[in-house]
């Protein structure tokens, strides 16, 4: 065996480059990161070539000491904890210390900061972990840094990146989640000169959402705030009409921080329960907040994982929440048995639908698809089963817990309602034809979720 050596700090920093820049979405990530722990308002994202060739990160947070310029680029080098209790009281995005010196071992490094109003600044050129520049300048409030030619010296690593529109789908993935997450806070990313993100930063996550995912999509959120002792979630989440084919499109943020937990996703397919089409999933964004000592971020470098240490609490939370919000829309027709006529009339209204309004009596948002028919053709079905009695011909719904019943194959009429009275009929077709996005149908035919027994003549 040859002796042991301690290894020299440049190679130190490329091994740990190897977990920490994995690729230029990740260094994204880290300056992004360092930039709202600076308690930035604006942060402007530039890259070339998909971050291969250039990454430039502008924001106007406090900059860099002229002091600390250089010891930051040392490794385990953070001005954010300081003894090993603050690793459970954790409310910073970084604190390892390690992206400067990882991203510096194996890039060439710009970086021109300015923590005063002055406008007197340092800028520090490093390249392949060699300080090349260290100097006094002119410059804004604030910290810009560039960060060029990506894994110029690992050509294993640089091979194996993929294609530029690969990589930049990564950056914008993450810069969409960075402005999901922060909504006080003016994003704006480039590619090439092209404008791929533009947020205001006036607090509003709803116009957030709208910039990332459309205006459509926007219209089609619900709002979400709960409480209980440990947590708060607040945010918004996508009406079940509204859905995607992957998860791509639930955003779970803790204590503001995008994290992947597979618990907390399948509490939210748990609230949705049979409400969504068989592989179809939501659009949801909401920030978990709860006290940092429940939660370890302390999982990865990447810290994309987290462990919670109430997770047994926290998922059914997370369940009910969204549950409740879901509940809130009427999204089937209730039944509803009102008496008409005077005192001792035996007449009633054998059953309402109400379609388009929620619970209190709100109409659905502006552009939402009702799931089902909310029109006066609706109403008019219903409300020709006025009986008299107890009326031979009934129409009520029920829940979908009854054996599978065959279905028409042209019409997706079920076959047993064929020859029954035109008013039922007709609701069934209402029922049908506003389904007319397929995922619509299937979640409204095949599953059977509403059934419409005709009882009596039939
Ligand atoms: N954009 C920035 N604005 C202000 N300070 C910064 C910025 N980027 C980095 N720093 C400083 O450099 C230090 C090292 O950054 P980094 O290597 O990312 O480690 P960490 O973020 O884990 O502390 C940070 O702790 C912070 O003090
Ligand atoms: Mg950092």
């Amino acid at each position: 065996m040859a002796k042991i050596h301690i290894l020299d700090e440049h190679i130190a920093n490329q091994i740990a480059a190897g977990e920490v820049v994995e690729r230029p979405a990740s260094v994204v990530k880290e300056l992004v990161e360092n930039a709202i722990d600076a308690g930035s308002t604006k942060i402007e994202v530039t890259v070339e070539e998909g971050g291969l060739q250039s990454i430039r990160v502008t924001d106007n947070g406090s900059g860099i000491d002229p002091n600390d310029c250089t010891a930051a680029f040392y490794r385990h080098a953070t001005s954010k904890i300081e003894h090993s209790r603050d690793l459970f009281h954790i409310t910073t995005l970084g604190f390892r210390g390690e992206a400067l010196p990882s991203i510096a071992a194996v890039a060439k490094v710009e970086l021109v900061t300015s923590s005063g109003d002055e406008g007197l600044g340092h800028r520090v050129v490093i390249e392949g972990g060699k300080l090349i520049a260290d100097e006094t300048i002119a410059a804004p409030r604030g910290t810009d840094l560039i960060i060029r030619e990506l894994f110029y010296n690992t050509p294993a690593r640089l091979k194996y990146m993929k294609t530029i529109q690969t990589e930049l789908g990564h950056i914008s993935d993450f810069m969409y989640r960075m402005a999901l997450s922060h909504p006080q806070i003016a994003f704006s990313l480039r590619h090439n000169s092209n404008s791929l993100l533009q947020t205001v930063g006036n607090g509003d996550l709803l116009q957030v959402i709208a910039a990332v995912y459309g205006t459509q999509a926007a219209k089609a959120m619900l709002p979400i705030q709960a409480e209980n002792l440990d947590f708060q979630l607040h945010g918004y989440i996508s009406r079940p009409e509204w859905t995607r084919s992957n998860r791509n499109g639930i955003s779970t943020m803790v204590n503001g921080r995008y994290i992947r937990n597979f618990g907390v996703n399948q509490a939210i397919q748990r609230a949705y329960h049979t409400l969504l089409p068989i592989n179809r999933f939501p659009l949801a964004v909401f920030d978990l907040r709860m006290h940092p000592s429940l939660v370890d971020v302390n999982v990865h470098p990447a810290k994309l994982e987290v462990r919670f240490s109430k997770e047994q609490e926290l998922y059914p939370f997370v369940e009910q929440s969204i549950y409740q919000v879901l509940r809130q829309e009427v999204l089937i027709p209730q039944p509803v048995k009102q008496s008409i006529g005077g005192k001792g009339s035996s007449s009633f209204i054998q059953e309402q639908f109400h379609f388009s309004k929620n619970k209190n009596g709100n109409p659905l948002p502006e552009g939402s698809l009702p799931l089902l028919p909310s029109d006066t053709q609706a109403n008019e079905s219903a409300e020709m089963n006025v009986g008299s009695g107890t009326s031979s011909k009934t129409a009520s719904v029920v829940d979908a817990s009854a054996p599978p019943r065959e279905y028409n194959q042209d019409s997706n009429v079920p076959s047993s309602i064929h020859g029954t009275s035109r008013s039922i009929h007709r609701l069934n077709l209402n029922l049908i034809t506003r389904c007319g996005r397929r995922e619509q149908r299937d979640m409204l035919c095949p599953r059977k979720r509403i059934e419409i027994f005709v009882q009596g003549s039939l």
